[in-house]
Parts: structure tokens; C-alpha cells; sequence
């Protein structure tokens, strides 16, 4: 290369990096944070769990996967490499992506898939974000095994807003099949019915002695007697939702999925699939080994579940090694009120800049339906309820996977492949809850709702009595929401009371059984963006749309190019 156009790009790499414009107030981008780099080798992995034998995908060999570690405000550059036979992708879970769309990761939404032997580089900044949240494949049921936390630490020389704790822990929650979870899928897909219960649940990998052959198969923290613990609770889970609890200690939680919150103390705690909670514990029990324990927390009826729980110790240095452990006790399995106790109670820190007027009002109800069983099916493709075939909707549209990825087509302005007539409320007025219509059918469509960039948004999520009710953990791309109410029942404009002041911020709302949540954000990060159900097999139903936000008019408000190794379909 001649010196002069390697001085040019020298040049042009240097502007590029300290180009900060200051016009936008806004549009706070940092400067001078560190950047780390991961290499992630997507592979699959021989391990044996209640004594039997089984290939399972994870990343580097390790299950669950690597940390990432960062620090508010780091760059992360992370090289995947696909090293098995399926497609894959990664999905940063909370990482809000400002302006890097494309690294998002949900397959055929913002990227297609990563195949065999390819590799893709995600590149993001974390922009503002401090706290617990994680990672996980958004590819098929490959989230199943192939997921990780994300830890990222307050900038140097800033404290936690609590007493600095004296050691810290992740617990990463996941469910396990024996079963290829890519055939598992296809097998529930094609059933019509529900997914089976997982074979077990597991702590950092671990069922702990409840199960079958796993009695040294335990995750442990070692404890020293009168200091404080934080745990960083993750739920990788696939499709179901876990209340947690330590024997005789009380948690106080103190962050939200990587938000701080104001403490609340609580006896257990109901964490559901994409949230993290971190908690804060007292070591100020008689020397002893305590069962910290994850078990089921089941709001739906009549569906089949794991009712063992994964077992971890929390172990007194000096406890007697031989000697039992205490139990956890746990809130009965579809105990409601638990759930809602926390909800009703948790506060953000401090005040977030809530919203206080919306330009986009917007009601999307979310429940199970099912659809007439097709003469085209083999009868054995029809064992939902009644004869028919499970799915999902959202505002009465069932999502369909597209071929492409949506945030391609919507790039490159190729039609056909989606729609913009996603509504805004439902197609139908009727008691949501109680009132199910007789015809539960849905539309099936790729629709997306289009968000003008800067704009407010008030979402109420509205869940449906359709199909029994059941709580469903919403999970949106590329933000945080402030959660700024929940109730029983329909939602009554008129009725229901909001906290504008400090309501939790976070990126996946369980949306009470039989009731509803509002949440607000403001649109103002261009792209295309997933919402859906996080209980995989509801996404699968077609749980899920996605949202365009268009780009604005000032700087750092646009969607900047793919990236030149962004996967082909
Ligand atoms: Cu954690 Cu779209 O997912």
C-alpha cells in the first residue's frame, strides 16, 4: 500500500474513533472506556447428568458458557465461531445495542444464521449499562445449553449504592433434556401439543442431590460465617419459570436486570426465563450447609411440569460435611401472590426520566390460542387441547419466522417479506380475561409496527384468559421499559394506577396471569426489534413481533451499515 493512502486510513480510523459529536445532548456516547475482546467457539460438548451421556452445544467446551466481563461504558467484541453442524447466533439479553442493530442476534429478525464453519464478530458498546445480564443462542431451543452471564462492573472508583459485599456470585438457572433440544423442538412443533417437562433443572450446570445419580453433582459457595454474598441470579431457562430461596436467609434484591433498585427483602423470589436479579445475602446463620434452591413456579393449569428442584449448597466453613443440609422451603408451585408481592413492591433506585406523555398508545394482548386442527395433518399433529393445535398471538397475529432477516429487508427496502399493519390495539374488543370468544383462530403473519424515531411509547401488555391464563415473561430488543403498572383483569385507563416516579427499568416483564403491564420507553434507537414471550416454546407458537424504529434526522440517530461478515441466508 502507498504511504500516503495508508496515512489516509490511518487518518480516517483515527477521526472515526474520536469523532464524538456534541450537538445532540441527548445522544450520549462515551469515550475513553476500555475495549475487551472475546472469542466465542460455538461447539458441542459430551457431558454426563444423571448418569447418562449426552452431546450437548455450548460455548469454549464450558456449560454453562464463559463470562463476559466489562465495565459501564466498555466496547465488546465478540468473534463467534460456529464449530458445530447446526446454524447459530448469539443474542446479547439486556444489552440495549445503541446503534449497533445488527449485533443484536435473534435469528431471521436482525441477521441470519451463523452456518457451519462460519464465523460472525458482534460489536457493541455498553452504552450506560452497568449490572448483571446475559447471553444465550436465539436460534431454534439452542438457548437450552448454549448461554452465559454477562457481569459488567460500575466504571473504576464508582461503588455499588449498597455495602461493598465481600465475595460475588453468578447462578446461572437452566433447564435440561437428555433429548437433542433442535429435535425436541421439531418434535413439539409437529406434535400440536406441549412441550415435556425438562429432565431437570440445574444450577451453574448442576441438578444437585434431589436427582437421580447426582448426589456429588452440586454447586457450592463456600461461606464465611458474618460476611455478606452477592448473587448475580441469572435465568437461562427455557420454558419455565422458578421461584429461588436460600434455606433460613432472607435476599434482599438490589438490582433488576442490570438496573439498581431501591432493596427489597423477601423470603423467595420468582425469577422468569432472560431476567436477572441480583441479591444480596447475610451469612448470619448457626455454622451450617444450607440448600440454595431453584423450583418450579407454575401459573398455567394442567400443564406438565418438573417438580424436583435444583439444589445448591451454601456452605458455613466448618459446617460437618457428612451432616444433611436444611432445606429451602418454597411458595406452592402456582402461587401467585409471591410473584405479584415483588412486583407490587419493586422500586428503581433512583427517579429513571419516565415518560410523562406518549405519543404512541398501544394495547397488544398476549396469549396461547388454538387453531383448528388442519385435514391436511396426520391426526397425530393434533394433540392440543381439543383435537386442535397450540400457538400463540399477540394482538390476535400469530409471528412467522421470515426467510431473511427482517432488519436486512427492511435495510435494502426489499419487499415481501413483512408487513407494516401490525395493530396498534386489538383487531377484536372483548373481556380479554374472562370472555374468551368461542373461535380462538388467529392470523399468522410477519407483521411489524412501525415507531417514529423519538418517540414515546406507553405498551400496555394485556394477557388473555383464551387458553387458561398463565404469566408470560415480554421480553424487548434494544431497551429498557420502565414497568409502570400491573394489575388483575382487563386494564382500565380510567382505573389503573401508575407509577411515573420510580418503577423499575427492565427488558422482560412477567406479565401477571390473568392481568396486565404497561410499560413506557422512548423510541429513539434506530432498527428492527424483537419483543416476545422469553417461554421458548410460546415464541415458537408465534408469541413475538417486532417493531421498526426509523431513524431520525440528527446525528447518531441513524442505523449505521451492516457490517461486511454479517452472515448470508
Ligand atoms: Cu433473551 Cu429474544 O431473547
Amino acid at each position: 500500500m502507498a504511504w500516503s493512502s495508508c496515512l489516509l486510513l490511518w487518518l480516517s480510523l483515527l477521526l472515526s474513533y474520536y469523532y464524538v459529536p456534541l450537538s445532540f445532548a441527548r445522544a450520549y456516547w462515551p469515550v475513553g472506556a476500555s475495549t475487551r475482546f472475546y472469542h466465542f467457539k460455538v461447539q458441542t460438548l459430551r457431558v454426563t447428568k444423571l448418569c447418562k451421556t449426552n452431546d450437548i452445544v455450548t460455548v469454549n467446551g464450558k456449560f454453562p458458557g464463559p463470562v463476559i466481563y466489562a465495565q459501564e461504558d466498555d466496547r465488546v467484541i465478540v468473534r463467534v465461531t460456529n464449530q458445530t453442524p447446526y446454524n447459530t447466533t448469539i443474542h446479547w439479553h439486556g444489552v440495549r445495542q445503541r446503534l449497533s442493530c445488527w449485533a443484536d442476534g435473534p435469528s431471521y429478525i436482525t441477521q441470519c444464521p451463523i452456518q457451519a464453519g462460519r464465523s460472525y464478530t458482534y460489536e457493541f458498546t455498553l452504552v450506560q449499562q452497568k449490572g448483571t445480564l446475559l447471553w444465550h443462542a436465539h436460534v431454534s431451543w439452542l438457548r437450552a445449553t448454549v448461554h452465559g452471564a454477562i457481569v459488567i462492573y460500575p466504571k473504576t472508583g464508582v461503588p455499588y449504592p449498597f455495602p461493598h459485599p465481600y465475595e460475588e456470585h453468578s447462578l446461572v438457572f437452566a433447564e435440561y433434556w437428555h433429548k437433542d433440544v433442535l429435535q425436541l423442538e421439531e418434535d413439539v412443533m409437529s406434535s400440536g401439543g406441549g412441550a415435556p417437562p425438562a429432565d431437570a433443572y440445574l444450577i451453574n450446570g448442576s441438578p444437585g442431590p434431589l436427582y437421580n445419580c447426582s448426589a456429588t453433582d452440586v454447586y457450592e459457595i463456600a461461606v464465611v460465617p458474618g460476611k455478606t454474598y452477592l448473587l448475580r441470579l441469572v435465568s437461562a431457562s427455557l420454558n419455565t419459570e422458578h421461584f429461588f430461596a436460600i434455606a433460613d436467609h432472607r435476599l434482599t434484591i438490589v438490582e433488576a436486570d442490570g438496573e439498581y433498585t431501591k432493596p427489597l427483602t423477601v423470603d423467595s423470589l420468582m425469577i422468569a426465563p432472560g431476567q436477572t436479579i441480583n441479591v444480596l445475602v447475610q451469612a448470619d446463620q448457626p455454622i451450617d450447609t444450607y440448600d440454595m434452591a431453584m423450583a418450579p413456579f407454575m401459573s398455567a393449569q394442567n400443564v406438565p411440569f418438573q417438580n424436583t428442584p435444583a439444589v445448591g449448597h451454601f456452605r458455613y466453613s466448618g459446617a460437618v460435611p457428612e451432616a444433611p443440609s436444611r432445606p429451602a422451603e418454597f411458595p406452592a408451585f402456582n402461587d401467585n401472590l409471591t410473584v405479584d408481592f415483588a412486583l407490587n413492591n419493586l422500586r428503581s433506585l433512583n427517579e429513571t426520566g419516565v415518560p410523562l406523555v406518549v405519543e404512541a398508545n398501544l394495547l397488544f394482548t398476549i396469549g396461547l390460542t388454538v387453531e383448528h386442527c388442519h385435514s391436511s395433518y396426520p391426526n397425530a399433529s393434533c394433540q392440543g387441547p381439543n383435537g386442535g393445535v397450540f400457538a400463540a398471538a399477540m394482538n390476535s397475529i400469530a409471528f412467522v419466522e421470515p426467510m431473511v432477516s427482517l432488519l436486512q429487508a427492511y435495510y435494502e427496502n426489499t419487499n415481501g417479506y413483512y408487513t407494516e399493519d401490525f395493530p396498534g390495539v386489538p383487531l377484536k374488543d372483548y373481556d380479554f380475561v374472562d370472555g374468551a370468544p368461542n373461535d380462538t383462530q388467529s392470523l399468522n403473519g410477519t407483521r411489524v409496527k412501525v415507531l417514529e424515531f423519538g418517540s414515546r411509547v406507553q405498551l400496555v401488555l394485556q394477557n388473555t384468559g383464551t387458553v387458561g391464563t398463565e404469566n408470560h415473561p415480554v421480553h424487548l430488543h434494544g431497551y429498557s421499559f420502565h414497568v409502570v403498572g400491573h394489575g388483575t383483569g382487563n386494564y382500565n385507563p380510567v382505573t389503573a394506577k401508575l407509577n411515573l416516579v420510580d418503577p423499575p427499568y427492565m427488558n422482560t416483564i412477567g406479565v401477571p396471569a390473568g392481568g396486565w403491564a404497561a410499560i413506557r420507553f422512548v423510541a429513539d434507537n434506530p432498527g428492527v426489534w424483537f419483543m416476545h414471550c422469553h417461554l421458548e416454546v410460546h415464541a415458537s407458537w408465534g408469541l413475538a413481533m417486532a417493531f421498526v424504529v426509523k431513524d431520525g434526522n440528527g446525528t447518531m440517530e441513524s442505523l449505521p451499515h451492516p457490517p461486511a461478515d454479517l452472515p448470508r441466508c
